[in-house]
C-alpha cells in the first residue's frame, strides 16, 4: 500500500535511508535534512510511502528541482529508497510509478533523477517507466567510488 508519508515515518525513513553506503562522511546531515522533508513537501510534490506487512518499505520523495519560481512548479526532482530487505518484489517500481502519475496529474512537465552509473538496478527500474539519459558528469566528490553521475529525465 502507498501512502502519503506522515512525521511518525521519519524514523523508518531515515533507517531506511542511512542503509546507504555511500552517504560519506556528511551521513548525519543527510538523514537529518531528509528527516526534515517529510514535514515541509507541499503539494504539487510529494513524499509517499510504501507499507508492507505492517512497517514502511520503501519510499520516493518527488521535490523541486529548483527553487526559482520560473521552473518550480514544472520539474521535479525524485528520489527513491527500498529497504535492503525488501528490494526485488516490485516495491520500487510502483513507488516510482505513483510518484510519475501524482507528477503528471499536478501538470509537472519534467521529473529528474541523479543516478550514479554503475547503479544498474535503478537505471533499468526507470528506463522501464520511461525516463531517458539527459546529461552526463564525470563524478561527484560525496561518491566514494567514483562514479559517473547520470541525469535521467522523463518529458511528461
Ligand atoms: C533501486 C531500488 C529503488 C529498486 O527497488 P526494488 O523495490 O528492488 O525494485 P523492483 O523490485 O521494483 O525492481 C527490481 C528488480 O526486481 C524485479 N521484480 C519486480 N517485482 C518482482 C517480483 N514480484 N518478483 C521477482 N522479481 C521482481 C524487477 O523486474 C527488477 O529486476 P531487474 O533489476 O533485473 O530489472 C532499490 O534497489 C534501492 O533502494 N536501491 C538503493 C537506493 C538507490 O540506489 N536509489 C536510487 C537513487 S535515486
Amino acid at each position: 500500500m502507498i501512502r502519503r508519508a506522515t512525521s511518525a515515518d521519519a524514523d523508518a525513513i531515515a533507517q531506511i535511508w542511512g542503509q546507504r553506503e555511500t552517504l560519506g562522511p556528511d551521513k548525519k546531515e543527510h538523514i537529518a535534512e531528509i528527516r526534515g522533508m517529510v514535514g515541509r513537501i507541499a503539494e504539487p510534490f510529494g513524499f509517499w510511502v510504501s507499507e508492507g506487512e505492517g512497517r514502511v518499505q520503501g519510499w520516493v520523495l518527488l521535490f523541486p528541482f529548483r527553487a526559482s519560481p520560473a521552473v518550480r512548479s514544472s520539474m521535479a526532482e525524485v528520489s527513491i529508497f527500498v529497504d535492503e530487505r525488501r528490494r526485488g518484489l516490485g516495491v520500487g517500481s510502483e513507488l516510482v510509478s505513483h510518484a510519475i502519475e501524482r507528477a503528471k496529474a499536478a501538470k509537472i512537465e519534467y521529473v529528474l533523477a541523479w543516478v550514479g552509473a554503475s547503479n544498474q538496478r535503478v537505471r533499468r527500474l526507470i528506463t522501464s517507466l520511461g525516463a531517458s539519459i539527459s546529461a552526463e558528469f564525470p563524478s561527484r566528490p560525496i561518491n566514494p567510488r567514483r562514479d559517473k553521475v547520470l541525469l535521467y529525465r522523463w518529458a511528461l
